[in-house]
C-alpha cells in the first residue's frame, strides 16, 4: 500500500465536528469518536497540492465551475460507474442534504407523502419531516446480515399522494450495494405511479467490489428521465467541509425545477476551493481510493473477527459498500435508551445510535470505520471491556 493510513493524525482543535464536537453533543468526555461520516485520512496530496495553489492565489472571489471540473465528473462517471452524463445535467448544491430538502421543496407540496427505506440515513426523514411533508416507511428486510427492499409492502403504501422516494444507493446504514434487479423492480413500480426517485448516491464510489453500483438513472432512458441523483467528492475523499456536491438531473423540466429551488435560495454558487478539490479528487485521486479501500476492508475483517471471538453478542453485518459498519447489538438485551448510555458511559465510545435511523434501527449501532487500524483496535477493547463489566 503506497499510502500510510497507520499514523494517527490529531483531529482536536481543528473545529473537527466529529473530535471537537462530541463531547457537547453526546454529554460526556474522553469518547473516541467513531461516529459522523469523514475519515481521519489525509486527502490525496494531489487535492491537498490543488487547494494550497489555489489559496497561494490569494483571491477568494465569486467562483464558477470550468470545464476541467465539469469534465473531471463526467470523466469519474464513466469510468467508474459506466454511466454517461451530459454536462448540462449536473448542478450544484452545497451538500447532498441540502440536495434532499430543495427537492422536497421543488417537487412536492405541503402535506404531500414522500417514501423512504428505514432503517435509513435520518436526513431522508427530518429533509422531509421540516418542509411540512408526510414520511411514509417501506421498511427494509433483514435476513442473515443483508437487507433487501419489500416491495409488496412498497405498492400498498402507494397513494396518490405519494410524490417522491428516495433511495440510497447504496444503502447507509447496512452497506448493502442494490443489484440492477432491485433498482429495476423499484423503477418500475415508481413509474408506473409517477413517483419521482431521489437516487442518494454518495457512498457509491466507496463499494467493495468494483463495478459492483449500479446507477438508479443509468439503467433506462426513462429512469433517468424520472429521478435525480446526487453525487459528491465529499465521502469519497473526505472534502465535506468543502461544501460541494453534484446533483446530476437529465429532465430538463425538473432540472429547472430544480434550480429554480437552489435560485430562491441563493445557494446556487459554489465556494472557491470545492471545485480545485473535486477536479483534482476526480482526475488524480484514484489510487489513493483504491488504497482507503482496501484499508477500510482490513478494518471491517478486523473488529468483525475481534467481535466474533471476544464480543460474540455483537455481530457486524457484513458490509459490501461504504466504510460504517453496522452493528447489531440486540442480545445485549438493552433498550435503546440503555445502549446509547452504555456505549457513552461504560465503552467510552461516541458511535451513531441505531434508533435515529428510523424503525429497525433499534437496537443495533453505526461505526465508522474510516479510522487508523490502532483506533478500531482501542474501540474493540474498550467496548470488550464495558461488555465484560456487565456480567459482573
Ligand atoms: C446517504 C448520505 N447522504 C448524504 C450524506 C451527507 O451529505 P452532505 O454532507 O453532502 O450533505 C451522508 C453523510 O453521511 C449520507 O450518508
Amino acid at each position: 500500500m503506497k499510502h500510510d493510513f497507520d499514523t494517527v493524525i490529531d483531529r482536536m482543535k481543528t473545529s473537527s465536528v466529529k473530535w471537537d464536537g462530541a463531547e457537547a453533543l453526546f454529554g460526556a468526555k474522553d469518547l473516541l469518536p467513531l461516529w459522523v461520516a469523514d475519515m481521519d485520512f489525509k486527502v490525496p496530496e494531489a487535492v491537498s497540492k490543488a487547494v494550497e495553489a489555489k489559496a497561494a492565489h490569494g483571491i477568494f472571489g465569486y467562483t464558477t465551475r470550468d470545464d476541467g471540473y465539469y469534465n473531471s465528473i463526467i470523466s469519474w462517471m464513466k469510468t467508474r460507474h459506466n454511466w454517461t452524463v451530459e454536462r448540462e445535467w449536473i448542478c450544484h448544491s452545497p451538500g447532498v442534504v441540502t440536495a434532499l430538502s430543495l427537492a422536497v421543496q421543488a417537487f412536492t407540496e405541503p402535506g404531500d407523502k414522500v417514501i423512504v427505506q428505514p432503517p435509513v440515513y435520518y436526513p431522508f426523514m427530518s429533509t422531509t419531516e421540516n418542509n411540512g411533508r408526510e414520511v411514509v416507511f417501506n421498511p427494509l428486510k433483514e435476513q442473515d446480515g443483508r437487507y433487501s427492499m419489500d416491495f409488496d409492502d412498497l405498492r400498498a403504501k402507494i397513494d396518490g399522494s405519494v410524490k417522491l422516494l428516495m433511495l440510497c444507493n447504496p444503502h447507509n446504514p447496512g452497506g448493502t450495494v442494490w443489484t440492477k434487479e432491485d433498482l429495476q423492480t423499484l423503477g418500475e413500480i415508481c413509474l408506473e405511479h409517477g413517483i419521482l426517485v431521489i437516487s442518494d448516491e454518495i457512498h457509491s464510489d466507496l463499494v467493495f467490489e468494483q463495478g459492483s453500483h449500479v446507477p438508479f438513472a443509468s439503467i433506462s432512458d426513462e429512469f433517468a428521465d424520472s429521478s435525480i441523483t446526487c453525487t459528491a467528492p465529499s465521502k469519497t475523499f473526505n472534502l465535506a467541509g468543502l461544501q460541494t456536491s453534484n446533483i446530476i438531473i437529465p429532465n430538463a423540466g425538473l432540472r429547472a425545477a430544480f434550480e429554480k429551488e437552489t435560485a430562491r435560495n441563493s445557494i446556487g454558487m459554489p465556494n472557491s476551493f470545492g471545485p480545485v478539490a473535486t477536479e483534482a479528487a476526480y482526475t488524480e485521486g484514484g489510487d489513493w481510493l483504491a488504497d482507503v479501500l482496501d484499508y477500510v476492508k482490513g478494518n471491517v475483517e478486523f473488529i468483525t473477527g475481534y467481535f466474533k471471538e471476544h464480543v460474540p453478542a455483537l455481530k457486524v453485518l457484513p458490509l459490501e459498500a461504504t466504510y460504517l459498519a453496522w452493528i447489531d447489538c440486540r442480545e445485549l438485551g438493552m433498550s435503546p435508551e440503555e445502549l446509547e448510555s452504555f456505549f457513552l458511559t461504560e465503552a467510552h465510545v461516541a458511535l451513531n445510535q441505531g434508533k435515529a435511523f428510523g424503525p429497525g434501527g433499534e437496537g443495533f449501532v453505526r461505526m465508522n470505520l474510516a479510522c487508523s487500524r490502532s483506533v478500531v483496535e482501542k474501540a474493540a477493547r474498550q467496548i470488550e471491556e464495558a461488555v465484560a463489566g456487565l456480567d459482573q
